[in-house]
């Protein structure tokens, strides 16, 4: 049987965050117990929603349920302030200044998929080259094939491309949803600067977890959702940088979208609105404010330090057994680790794992290609938010280490 207790007892090092009252505000937390336990780990997935995410959605839907920008009336009116002011929130939160707006969605696929298709079609023809990374989320691939086939444009990927004069768009992963890395995506901004070329941020995996700064950055659309930043679902953002989204048409057409209508012609309203068609996620929206000021309240700074604590232990915890292989080895990396087990397909492993209460994703984490690149079908992975701690590790290797007896 593999050895696991070698390393430093956890209680010998600090975390930053307080994760017992942290797992307080989280129902799903206090809901278990010791003969029900959940050690969640599949963070990269979504994250748990605190009572306070829960109290705003519930509130408005108690309190002053109605539809925004059109309805004359006290709730209406509540409503759209609401709506507005978490746009406000969640924009400030990723240092969204002046020259970008923000646009709601209903997350990450179709922000990048609203850029694919209306910058793409404003903007891209034959010959025009789309700029990669072989470790997309196929959210950020797919999507850009088919813009590429109506364009008559390529894809290229850095690894394999430089940036040319080709170059029209270069739309990258921020922190890989598979390994971890962290990508220099300001050098990678510059770069695409220095030949004319558009910027795309796939912040999926990284506006939950890094201090985000648009500004900073000096990306031209930035895409996330709100799932993963203990948000609910159906909501997420597209930040883009307004002299652009004022240029593109619409990428979905109806109703609070246009300005004016006539029988055989519209047009349309100001930016962030005219990307909003029809009834927007007006309950989910006012949810992600909720967790935006959640996440202020503990600062992003100390959430990235608690995290990159209980990854170093994992990965340590994890190294300590000859059985297991870990993917990626990049210096900077976020709470993401992907491995295998010898002898245990990861769906197994993952199925024994929740034997004792613990989620991790086994697959290919919709990220193929660079699946087919390591040579492996699917990994486990763990990844870590704020309420993990280095007991959850614990109990992650004391787990594996006794599916590898069950399965020998
Ligand atoms: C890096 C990355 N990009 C995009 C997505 C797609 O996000 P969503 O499914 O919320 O649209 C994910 C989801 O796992 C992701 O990890």
């Amino acid at each position: 049987m593999t050895e696991t207790a070698t390393l430093e007892p956890p209680a010998a090092r600090t975390l930053p965050l307080d994760v017992e009252s942290t797992r307080n505000d989280f129902p799903i937390f206090r809901n278990r117990s010791v003969e029900n336990p959940f050690t969640y780990l599949d963070n990269a997935a979504t994250s748990q929603t605190p009572r306070q995410v829960v109290d705003a959605v519930e509130a408005y839907y108690t309190q002053y349920n109605a539809n925004v920008h059109r309805s004359i009336y006290a709730a209406g009116e509540e409503a759209t302030e609401a709506y507005e002011s978490a746009r406000e929130r969640v924009g400030s939160f990723i240092g969204a200044g002046d020259s970008h707006a923000v646009v709601f969605t209903r997350g990450t696929t179709e922000a990048i998929n609203l850029v694919a298709y209306a910058w793409g079609r404003l903007n891209l023809r034959e010959g025009d080259e789309i700029l990669l990374t072989e470790m997309e989320h196929h959210s950020n691939l797919v999507p850009w094939q088919l813009t590429a086939q109506q364009a008559g444009a390529s894809l290229r990927f850095i690894v394999e491309a430089c940036f040319s004069e080709k170059t029209r768009i270069v739309s990258v992963i921020h922190q890989s949803n598979v390994f971890g890395t962290i990508n220099n995506v300001h050098k990678i901004t510059s770069l695409a600067k220095s030949v004319g070329a558009v910027t795309l941020i796939d912040a999926a995996q990284s506006v939950p977890h890094l201090h985000t700064d648009v500004s900073a950055l000096d990306c031209d659309f930035l895409a996330f959702s709100g799932h993963k930043m203990l948000g609910p679902t159906g909501v997420g953002m597209l930040c883009g940088r307004t002299e652009l989204l004022d240029q593109m048409e619409p990428f979905l057409a109806g109703g609070e979208m246009i300005r004016t209508v006539s029988l055989d012609s519209s047009t349309w309203n100001d930016v962030p609105w005219k990307f909003e068609a029809g009834t927007p996620n007006i309950a989910q929206a006012i949810g992600l404010g909720a967790a935006v000021d959640y996440l202020s309240h503990l600062g992003m700074e100390t959430i990235h330090r608690h995290e990159a604590a209980v990854t170093e232990y994992a990965l340590e915890k994890l190294e300590e057994m000859p059985e297991v292989t870990i993917y990626g080895s990049a210096p900077e990396r976020g709470g993401v680790v992907a491995f295998n087990v010898d002898g245990v397909h990861p769906h197994d492993l993952s199925q024994l794992l929740d034997r004792d209460g613990i989620a991790v994703r086994a697959g290919h984490h919709c990220a193929q290609p660079i699946m087919d690149k390591l040579n492996v079908s699917a990994t486990a992975r763990a990844s870590f938010y704020l309420y993990n701690d280095f007991d959850d590790v614990d109990r992650l290797t004391e787990s594996i280490a006794s599916s590898l007896e069950f399965m020998s």
